[in-house]
Order: C-alpha cells, then structure tokens, then sequence
C-alpha cells in the first residue's frame, strides 16, 4: 500500500472515497464543514438527524453524485472524544480501513481527525496499515474475503512528513507481521522455523547472530529450556540478535545501556503432561507472539537504525507431552545455578524465560524486558484491552509507560509485593514453578524476577492482549493482535534518546 500526504482540499482528491472522522456527540468543524457544504449540507444532515451518530466502529458510506472529487465520503466514528486514547484512535482507523476493503474501495483518503487536538498522524497510519491486514488463507482456490487497498492518501497532515509515515508505515508492517506469525499452524512455525525468521532479519541488516541448538543448550546448563523441550520431538532453539545501536563512548561516560528484548516462544504449547483440555489448547499455536514480537521489533529498531545498543532473545521449543518429557516433581537446575520444581509443566513460560534472561545476562544485558505469553489469569485481571506489567524499577516501568502511550498499545502495571515471594518457594528446591492459585500473573512475572541478578527489569505478560477472544470486545483487535511490538520500538527510542 501507497501513502502519500497531501496539501489538496479534501473536495478535490480524486480517489474512491474519502473517510471522514467525526467524534460523538460533536458538530463538523473546520475541513468537515468546508466539505459538508460543497456536497449541500448532506453530511451535516445525517449527523442532526442522528442517522449517524460517531460511536466507535460506526461507519457510513455516503454517495456524492458528482458534487466532490472523492467517489464517496465514508463517515466514521471515533467514539466519545473523551475516551479518545491512540489505541481507539487506531482502532477506529484499522476499522474503516476494513470496512474500505470490503466495499473494494482501492484508493482511500483519511481527513485528519480534529477532535484530537494532538498530532494523530502516527496513530492514523499505523491503524490503516493494520485495517488493511489480511490474514494469509491457507483454503485452495478461495478468493480473499476483502480487497486490497492500494494507496491511503493523508489529507490535512502538513507535508513533508515522508520520514514519519514512513515510520509509523513500518511500525504497522511490522506489528501485521507478528498478527500473521501468530496465526501460523505449530506444525509451520516451528522452533527452527522461527530461527530461520531471526536469520532473515540479520542478514537484512546485518546484525549479530547466535542460535543455540540442544549440544549447546546443555553444554551452557540451560536445563530449564530443556527440560520443557525434552517432550518434544522438535530441538529447542535459543535465538539472539544483537543490533549495535551505540556509538562508542569516550573514556569516563557512563556505560552504554544494553537493552534486552526477550520472548517467550513456545511455537506450541499443550501443557506438557500437566496436559490441557481441548478447548485451553486450541489457541496454543500462539503462544509464540512474544518471540514474534520482539523479533519484529529488533527488525525496526535496526531498520531506523535507533542509536542504542538492543538484543533479542528467544526461548523457543513446544511444550509436548512426549515420552521423555519432564514429570511433575522433576527438579532443574537453571543455568543460574538455581533449583527449581516444576510442579506444573503447564507453566513453561516462566522456566524457559529464565534461562533466557540468564543469557542475556551472560551476553551483557543491562535492562531487561520480557514480553510473554504467560498466564491465562492476565485476561481474568484485566481482560483483553491492555497488557498486564510486573516491573522490579520505576524508572524503567515510566519509559514503557510513556512507551506505550506513543504506541497506542496499552500497559497497565500490576504490584510485585516481597509478601508474595514465599508463594515461589518450594519445598525442595529453591523455587517452585508454580503456586497456590492466587494472583497468579504477578506470581509468574516475580518468578522471572528472580532471574534478573537485580538489573532494571519489566515483564509483560501479553496473554490477553496478544489474542482477543472475546467476540464481544469489538474494538480490541479481533484473534492476533501483535501486541507488544510497538512499545518494544517505542521504548528502544525513548531509552536512546538523551538524558536516559
Ligand atoms: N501459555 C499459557 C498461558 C496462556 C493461557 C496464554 C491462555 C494464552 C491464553 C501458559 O503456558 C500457561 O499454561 N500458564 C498456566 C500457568 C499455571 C499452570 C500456573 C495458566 O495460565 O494456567
Ligand atoms: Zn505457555
Ligand atoms: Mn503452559
């Protein structure tokens, strides 16, 4: 898809409709009204006569008969201004952009929203790009359901702002991306198979890379992730990519920051023998989008070429029930030299990101942040709308905060007491992998922590906010949603930019 910015009145673009945002409960103002009034007050008369009425998600097509350039106006609502925040805006955006696809629009024009007040044009490219998503069918002969939308042509933006589309252009690819990797069949997306994606990204820009298989895993006590492998017939891979962001300091400067981006990535995950029913199964084909996330991050940051120095670790193996998988009551020993039980190999998450954090540690971390499938209670805590944040430093949880914000992609962090440390305790061991049933996402986010030998460190437990399942819940991303990818580019800049 084309984007292109323009200086041109919104009543002479020619292109096959034009979208034109209107908050609820508000009059047109400004461009809206100057085009309200070259097609005769029509536009001006659906909203008074509330046959349109600017909910969210609400859209109208509006024929304009030869009055205006654009072959048709489509109205779209962003919601209450108010509750206005950038992942409404997106997702006001990414909806009219579906709706374009299905009436075959090929030529879209977006008007910029006025009711926003702050500039919109990173949220309104990244929601379009995302609206124009199409999952990859794999039905033979099928026709795809929508079209393709050839160009998005951005009106009452300024110009000259190509770098920034462009940016906020490669943001949304880059999330479509991770939504695409997340729906992939396990039996595609294998371990070696999400190895073989890190290496693509290395060689488009050259970065470090370093992919373990099991001689190696072993050899460097990474026993955690092995253990969670052990029932699978795939080998496990750890992946790290490393982008050289920094320049080199002089003598005396503090030392460089090395930002870890960590994922989780269980290209399937059964439960192991601690096997799950049917229906708790049936998602687990994405219990990788934190490895896809990061990995498609370290492909932008490197892409824009952000001046800090960032990694990407992956975890990667399926959690299977095999005839040598690990038992309930095994005891490991992580590549930390800590004792853990596993008590439930249904919670593999935590076991393999800890031997992920290690390494990273090994490899000259200095900020941790891992994004993670981790625990179906993150969507009984705070459901599908954002994603659930354990962090062990303020400083760092300001940065994902603010981080999100740009992404519209939101966090929402939860409290990490020490009362709950004796929850991790076991009886045999150091640490057991699974607790008592209670706060349950913080408890495996503070499992990781113990991991993280004291360094700046925030998890994000994605669980929820990477699939949304509720079919209710219409303006979260429906299925895959990549969540995560944009905050992790996000944070790479903010943690480069001075002062940090
Ligand atoms: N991958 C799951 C978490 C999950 C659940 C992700 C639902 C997406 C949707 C994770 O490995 C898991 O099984 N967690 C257990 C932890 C428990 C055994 C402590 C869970 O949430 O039940
Ligand atoms: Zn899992
Ligand atoms: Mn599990």
């Amino acid at each position: 898809m084309r984007v292109t910015l323009v200086a041109t009145a919104p009543a002479d673009v020619t292109v096959d409709a034009l979208a034109v945002p209107v908050a609820a409960g508000q009059a047109l103002t400004g461009a809206a009204l100057d085009l309200d009034r070259a097609m005769g007050g029509l536009l001006g008369e659906l909203l008074a006569s509330s046959e349109f009425k600017g909910r969210i998600h609400e859209v109208l097509p509006v024929p304009t008969q030869g009055r205006i350039a654009p072959r048709r106006v489509i109205l779209f609502g962003l919601g209450a201004a108010r509750d206005l925040d950038g992942q409404r805006m997106r997702s006001a955006h990414h909806e009219v952009f579906r709706a374009s696809r299905t009436y075959g629009y090929r030529r879209v024009a977006v008007l910029r929203a006025e009711p926003l007040g702050t500039d919109s044009l990173q949220a309104v490219v990244e929601g379009c790009v995302m609206g124009a998503f199409e999952r990859r069918s794999r039905q033979t002969g099928a026709q795809p359901e929508r079209r393709e939308i050839d160009e998005l042509v951005l009106i009452g933006f300024g110009t000259g702002r190509e770098h920034e589309v462009v940016a906020a252009q490669e943001m949304g690819e880059a999330t479509n991306r991770v939504r695409e990797w997340q729906n992939a069949p396990a039996n595609e997306l294998t371990p070696d198979a999400l190895a073989q994606e890190a290496t693509r990204i290395a060689q488009r820009h050259g970065l470090e890379l370093e992919v373990l298989g099991p001689a190696e895993l072993r050899a460097g006590g990474y026993n955690l992730l092995m253990g969670v492998a052990a029932g699978s017939a795939q080998p496990p891979r750890m992946i790290r990519l490393r982008h050289r962001g920094q320049l080199p300091m002089p003598v005396g400067e503090p030392t460089p920051k090395v930002l870890a981006l960590i994922g989780k990535g269980i290209t399937f995950d059964t439960g192991g023998l601690s096997l799950k029913e049917p229906k708790g199964m049936m998602q687990m084909k994405a219990d990788m989008a934190g490895a896809a996330a990061v990995l498609a991050a370290i492909d932008v940051i490197a892409a824009r070429k952000v001046p800090l120095d960032v990694m990407a670790v992956v975890a990667a193996t399926e959690n299977m029930p095999g005839p040598s998988a690990q038992r309930p009551g095994d005891v490991l020993v992580s590549a930390d030299g800590k004792t853990v039980e596993v008590l439930n190999t249904d919670a593999e998450g935590r076991l393999v990101l800890a031997d992920a954090v290690t390494h990273a540690l090994r490899n000259g971390a200095t900020h941790i942040v891992d994004l993670a499938t981790l625990t179906g209670a993150a969507s009984i805590a705070i459901g599908h709308a954002a994603t659930a944040v354990i962090s062990n430093d303020d400083s760092l949880w300001h940065m994902i905060d603010e981080a999100s914000r740009k992404a519209g992609d939101r966090v929402w962090r939860l409290p990490m007491y020490a009362d709950y440390r004796v929850l991790l305790r076991s009886q045999i061991a150091d640490l057991r992998n699974s607790e008592y049933g209670e706060a349950g996402t913080i408890l495996g986010g503070m499992f990781i922590g113990e991991f993280v030998a004291g360094k700046p460190w925030a998890h994000l437990d994605i669980a929820a906010s990477s699939w949304n399942t509720n079919t209710e819940l219409t303006t979260v991303l429906r299925g895959p949603t990549g969540a995560g990818t944009r905050i992790c580019v996000e944070l790479a800049e903010l943690m480069a930019g001075p002062g940090r």
